[in-house]
């Protein structure tokens, strides 16, 4: 562990994790669904709108000048955060969810019906849905990659339905309900083999490891802005410049085009062939200095202190008579996911609420992971680096009290 982590000092920098809810201290644990913003981002959100809101890429004028220089710093800040070889590999999205429908989109170009696409058994809806879309639109075949009850992939599986007919595979880095990290260089170069695509949804891998795009040699990956201390509404599709290439535009519009008339439209070049109409210019900027918030820390210390988190919840909630953990890969972020047997997790999560402390119950949208395990979902707390693990005590003790008064 670093020596010069000090959790105090970094809780300082988040305002919000000060205030109390249901007149309980604040204790936030639904990082996997949204992480909280440190006063530095704020400020530059500030200043934004105070000083230097404008269109980009349009004016002739200084703010519009100003605005359009950050933003595609933004765009390098990125590029250099994910070693990217060119900065025009980043495209700007609302987010992980934008950036998947925009290659599911461009596919249907590319696919014939026969084709086979392969998804993990541990996927978010936007990483189910919208290739199931692409699959109704092209006439091409879902294949899914089967889990144990660790949460684990079945690479042996995984090998077996990989064939020539095989064009695309996708996967998270990180499950989103269980944790779980993903053997993904595995899973990218198996795909090669055979001459498949690989896009990788990194939304809740990218708060936790510093993925390296050239290394991972992967065609595409995913990231939002709101996982890692930026704003909603922002996030990148990172894609190979030849993939990038081959896709036709997701959306028309303004940016993306080199020239209009009635008769016919030819495309900007990359990026913004993909970045149709005003974008979020104060998401982008915000989404750097979030990165360069985090950079500032260490991604190796947030990555192991988060484990410290980890170990101690998981110690921590076994002890509790009747919980049961899903999700017991060798290799996991911060996230657990847990029943409390005859007990509804709705039921927990509320009572929970009123203490003070946030997780999330449900399926967490990722419904086949809950019909694999044969529940309706789970409570779910997933830590950042900013939480504690007094904080984590005091979960343990309102699980323990919502327990006593629902049984
Ligand atoms: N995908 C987000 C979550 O896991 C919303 O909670």
């Amino acid at each position: 562990m670093n020596d010069t982590f000090n959790v105090s000092s970094i809780r300082r920098d988040f305002p919000i994790l000060s205030r109390e809810v249901n007149g309980k201290p604040l204790v936030y644990f639904d990082n996997a669904a949204t992480s909280q913003t440190p006063q530095q981002v704020i400020d530059v959100i500030v200043d934004y709108y105070s000083t230097y809101n404008a269109n980009i890429h349009r004016g002739v004028h200084a703010l519009s000048q100003e605005a359009t220089d950050k933003y595609e710093q933004a765009r390098h800040t990125i590029q250099k955060h994910f070693n990217i070889a060119k900065a025009h590999e980043v495209i700007f999205t609302s987010g992980t969810t934008h950036s998947i429908n925009l290659v599911a989109n461009g596919f249907s170009a590319l696919l014939q019906s026969g084709d086979e696409i392969i998804v993990s058994a541990l996927e978010h809806h936007s990483n189910i849905v919208p290739w199931q879309m692409l699959c109704e639109r092209t006439g091409a075949i879902l294949k899914v990659i089967p889990m144990n009850l660790d949460g684990e992939l079945l690479m042996d599986a995984y090998q077996n339905l990989l064939s020539t007919k095989t064009k695309l595979v996708f996967c998270n880095h990180v499950s989103n309900a269980l944790g779980t990290v993903n053997p993904i260089k595995q899973i990218i170069n198996k795909a090669h083999e055979v001459g498949a695509a690989v896009l990788i949804d990194g939304a809740q891998a990218a708060p936790h490891i510093k993925a390296d795009m050239q290394e991972l040699n992967v065609d595409f990956y995913t990231v939002s802005a709101h996982k890692m201390c930026g704003p909603t509404g922002t996030g990148i599709l990172y894609g190979k410049e030849e993939w990038l290439n081959k896709l036709p535009p997701y959306q028309g519009g303004g940016e993306m085009i080199a020239e209009v008339t009635f008769e016919k439209t030819t495309y900007a070049d990359l990026p913004h062939k993909f970045e149709a109409g005003t974008p979020n210019i104060c998401g982008g900027i915000a989404f750097a200095a979030a990165l360069d918030y985090m950079s500032g820390i260490g991604f190796q210390t947030i990555a192991e202190y988060e484990h410290e988190l980890l170990s101690y919840a998981t110690e921590q909630l076994l002890t509790i008579d009747k919980l049961k953990i899903y999700g017991t890969a060798k290799e996991k972020t911060s996230v657990i996911s847990f029943n409390i047997e005859g007990l509804h997790p709705y039921d927990i999560g509320s009572i929970l609420d009123k203490l003070g402390v946030a997780v999330r119950t449900g399926h967490h949208c990722a419904q086949p992971i809950m019909d694999f395990y044969k529940i309706p979902g789970t409570i779910r707390a997933s830590f950042s680096f900013y939480n504690t693990k007094d904080e984590i005590d005091i979960l343990v003790e309102g699980v323990k009290r919502a327990q006593n008064m629902l049984q």
